[in-house]
């Protein structure tokens, strides 16, 4: 089965085929960042605008580099929440009038769970039930993956996302938006332990993450010290800064594999892209005992591969939508698990 996948939630318009949920013919990413860093973050109205210029191209290549043609495909799926409502509309838009045209079958995906997906193209055996920690630009949450499309959130962030905090650091010591990778290249040369930054008090769940005081934290520092007239070093902060991220993510995602008995752990969305996050949850899976998956680079971040897999184990759970689909800008995965 031939799915086509539509990915437009925030600044990426992506498409992709992907041959029985895995197998990736073909996978089109067109990135507006050059744009949005201008005004070092998204802006919502040129999202969508870059969007409706873009889908038609991205799609189109999309077949093309799968060799294969829209009567080859068998049903479209297309991210239909969360996201920024305007940019979710074009790619929702789109895929109906596909549906519309050729009568295929409507598949609408949780961006979330598409992120969680990401992992069953790299990894085969992976298989749930399992925990994953999703860690991307707008959400952080540990996740019980019960089935392919069942799921129980078990921590969620109370206020910053993991990525949004990376952003927001990044952009304070000097990085252009989306600076989470620049903190990664910048942290290879930087002394971990230059400074300590503090780890959140979160009440109530005990899975739950906060980012904000780190943040402010940083900030703080970084003013001080141009007050003081002394020099950033950027490769310092950044690697003391990702080693506490580090810290705070392995924490609250080992305590809750720990309380849950669970023996396999996924992480997924664009922070899994980090190299220290990637290897701090490398040695503390091989200390406990338990198996971990990470996605390939290149399903991290925003792309329809991941959306076009899901989409299959959506379509085999007979989630399918009608024409009157709407995109939803904030829905939990809870919701969708009912
Ligand atoms: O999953 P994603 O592409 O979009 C959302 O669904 O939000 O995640 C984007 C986020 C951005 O905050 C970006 O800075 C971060 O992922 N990111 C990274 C790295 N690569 C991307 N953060 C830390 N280290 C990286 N190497
Ligand atoms: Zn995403």
């Amino acid at each position: 089965m031939k799915i086509l996948g539509i990915e437009s939630s925030c600044d990426e318009t992506a498409a992709s085929v992907v041959k029985d949920g895995i197998h990736v013919l073909s996978n089109v990413v067109a990135s507006q960042i050059d744009e949005h860093k201008l005004y070092g973050g998204v802006v919502p109205e040129i999202a969508s605008r870059r969007h409706a210029e873009n889908i038609d191209r991205v799609v189109k290549a999309a077949l093309k580099e799968a060799q294969t043609s829209i009567d080859d495909i068998d049903a479209v799926a297309v991210t239909y929440a969360p996201g920024l409502i305007g940019a979710l509309l074009v790619g929702i838009s789109y895929a109906k009038g596909i549906c519309l045209s050729t009568g295929k079958p409507l598949i609408p995906v949780h961006h979330i769970a598409g992120h969680i997906a990401a992992n069953y193209i790299t990894h085969e055996d992976l298989k749930p039930p399992y925990l994953c920690l999703v860690i991307s630009g707008g959400h952080s949450h540990i996740v019980e993956v019960l089935d392919y499309t069942k799921y129980r959130v078990v921590g969620r962030t109370r206020d910053d996302a993991a990525g949004e905090c990376f952003d927001k650091v990044a952009r304070t010591i000097g990085f252009f938006y989306p600076g989470g990778k620049y903190i990664d290249e910048a942290a290879l040369k930087g002394d971990e332990n230059a400074y300590k930054f503090p780890h959140p008090k979160v009440t109530g769940s005990k899975y739950d993450f906060s980012f904000s005081g780190l943040k402010t934290s940083v900030i703080n520092l970084v003013h001080n010290m141009r007050q003081k007239g002394e020099e950033i070093n950027q490769s310092d902060i950044s690697a003391s800064f990702q080693k506490t991220v580090c810290e705070i993510l392995t924490g609250k995602t080992m305590l809750a594999a720990n309380d849950t008995g669970a023996k396999v752990l996924a992480v997924a969305g664009g922070v899994s892209a980090n190299s220290g996050v990637r290897s701090a949850f490398e040695q503390q899976c091989r200390e406990n005992g338990i198996k971990l998956y990470l996605p390939e680079l290149k399903y991290c971040g925003d792309n329809a591969a991941m959306i076009a897999c899901q989409g299959f184990f959506d379509f085999k759970a007979e989630k399918t939508a009608a024409l009157d689909l709407n995109g939803i800008a904030t829905l939990s995965l809870d919701e969708i698990s009912v």
